[in-house]
């Protein structure tokens, strides 16, 4: 926890236990940030504030408690508030962990300050908080089969996508094959990103912070992205941004149009089935979800026992529009939760078609299609208005892989005009993987200060930060 510390009296006591001869300074422009551990202060910072400009003049950590991210948070206190534009703050040339951490939030290189340590040069570095700037920033997915490179200026509007898919190369398969989607990937990378710079004509001194992809997704191609991402970061002194991917499908959306909260979301992809209620910015509180297979994997499974080649999703949207639905197949989990279970449709389907097979029957892949379309469609629209209605809210935004489904997106425009509820859906092609939903959602963690550093680690099954 973090509290300012007016006491000169606590003040000084702090002090005497760091540096004997640390002296306050007792005037009425130096302020303290210190944080509190456990019921003991375990580090501080100290400011001086003039007009809008902050100088940083210490920060201290009690070394037991290092490498937990305090000086960060302590840091994070000053550039999140709202009165402070520039913050400058000088820092031991040598000392270059603590030049990483400053870089990763954003602070930049501005002058040496010659033997200022006893000798040592000293770096001037400089963050300002400007909200007038446009922000541009970078974005890489690569956490399934997709190598895609984005550039978005304030996490709206996109510059340039330049996306490299692999279906063509896993088709043959049934499926994605993680080695060689791995591989692909770091073959391509490096193109991808060279392609994204020359065609938008962006140097990358014009570009404010690198956002990727860390998770969930394939182990070895989430690496791959965050790999080439520090690369970059490091290279051309940018801050770093981990970005959750199923956020960045939910911010696919803020590409059409401004997200209006409170909303509900519907996540609907290869990995998930959730309903989320958001009242800000990447403030996601999960209302209801899958208890089994998500809708994408139901997809993919009747596509796969119907004999339509992968990826199945999109064949089945397409021959449900030409069938009837003549299959009787179970409804799934009609009870009062916000909760879905597809695995009863999909072992259904996956029975009819064994028995009509042994029975030498064929199956009408087109009605099949229709069948369980339909019973999807149901499933979601019932259980997402019900969520709209009873959270009292006025917008609600589809996303993932299979928000790209028509009849799922006509079902809700239909309801949604019916209720006079604000829709809104992903771009086409922005609803399966793609970097500029990364950078668009990336934007929101700028502007949250939400940086990592090179310890950011892949998470293949990271879950949205949910509010309790
Ligand atoms: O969001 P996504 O690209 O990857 C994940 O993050 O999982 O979603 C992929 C899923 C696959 O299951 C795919 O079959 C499904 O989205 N999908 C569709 C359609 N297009 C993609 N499902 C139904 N209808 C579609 N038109
Ligand atoms: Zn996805």
């Amino acid at each position: 926890m973090i509290e300012e510390i007016k006491s000169r009296e606590v003040l000084r006591k702090l002090f005497n236990e760091y540096k004997n001869e640390y002296n306050p300074i007792d005037n009425d422009y130096t302020f303290v940030c210190a944080y509190k551990l456990d019921n003991t202060y375990v580090g501080f910072l100290i400011y001086t504030l003039l007009y809008e400009n902050a100088e940083i003049i210490d920060i201290y950590v009690n070394p037991n408690y290092r490498r937990r991210g305090i000086a960060r948070s302590l840091l994070n206190e000053v550039i999140n508030n709202k009165e402070i534009k520039n913050i400058t703050l000088e820092v031991n040339i040598n000392n270059k962990s603590a030049i990483m951490l400053y870089n990763s939030l954003g602070f930049k290189e501005v002058s040496i300050r010659k033997g200022y340590y006893n000798g040592v040069d000293a770096l001037l570095m400089l963050k300002e908080n400007d909200s007038m700037k446009d922000v541009y920033i970078l974005g890489i997915e690569s956490s399934c089969d997709e190598t895609s490179v984005s550039i978005v200026k304030n996490g709206s509007e996109e510059i340039i996508t330049k996306t490299l898919s692999q279906i063509d190369i896993h088709k043959k398969f049934g499926g994605v094959v993680p080695e060689i989607a791995s591989r692909s990937h770091a073959e391509c990378i490096t193109i991808v990103i060279d392609e994204a710079l020359k065609e938008s004509g962006f140097t990358m001194d014009k570009i404010d912070a690198i956002a990727v992809t860390y998770g969930p997704g394939l182990a070895g191609s989430l690496l791959v992205g965050v790999e080439a991402a520090k690369t970059l970061s490091l290279c051309f002194n940018k801050p770093l941004i981990g970005v959750n991917h199923m956020a960045g499908h939910i911010y696919a959306n803020n590409l059409v149009n401004k997200m209006s909260f409170p909303l509900i979301c519907l996540v609907i992809s290869g990995g998930h089935t959730e309903i989320i209620y958001m009242n800000k910015d990447l403030s996601f509180k999960k209302i209801g979800g899958t208890l089994d297979d998500s809708v994408g994997e139901a997809f993919d499974k009747v596509a796969r026992v119907i004999d339509v080649p992968y990826p199945g999703g999109p064949v089945i949207d397409k021959l449900s529009k030409i069938g009837n639905p003549s299959y009787n197949l179970p409804v799934p989990l009609d009870d009062d939760s916000y909760n879905f279970s597809f695995s009863g449709v999909k072992s259904a389907v996956i029975n009819l078609v064994h028995n009509e097979k042994q029975r030498g029957n064929d199956i009408n892949k087109e009605d099949l299609s229709t069948s369980f379309e339909d019973i999807v469609i149901k499933t979601l629209t019932t259980k997402t208005m019900r969520a709209v209605k009873e959270y009292n809210v006025k917008n609600l935004m589809l996303a993932g892989g299979v928000s790209a489904n028509s009849g799922i997106r006509e079902a809700f425009d239909e309801l949604c005009k019916k209720d006079n509820i604000n829709l809104s859906v992903p771009k086409l092609a922005y609803c399966t993987d793609n970097a500029a939903m990364i950078a668009a959602a990336g934007y929101f963690y700028y502007l949250d200060n939400r940086f990592s550093d090179y310890s950011l680690k892949i998470n293949p099954s990271l879950d949205l930060d949910y509010e309790k």
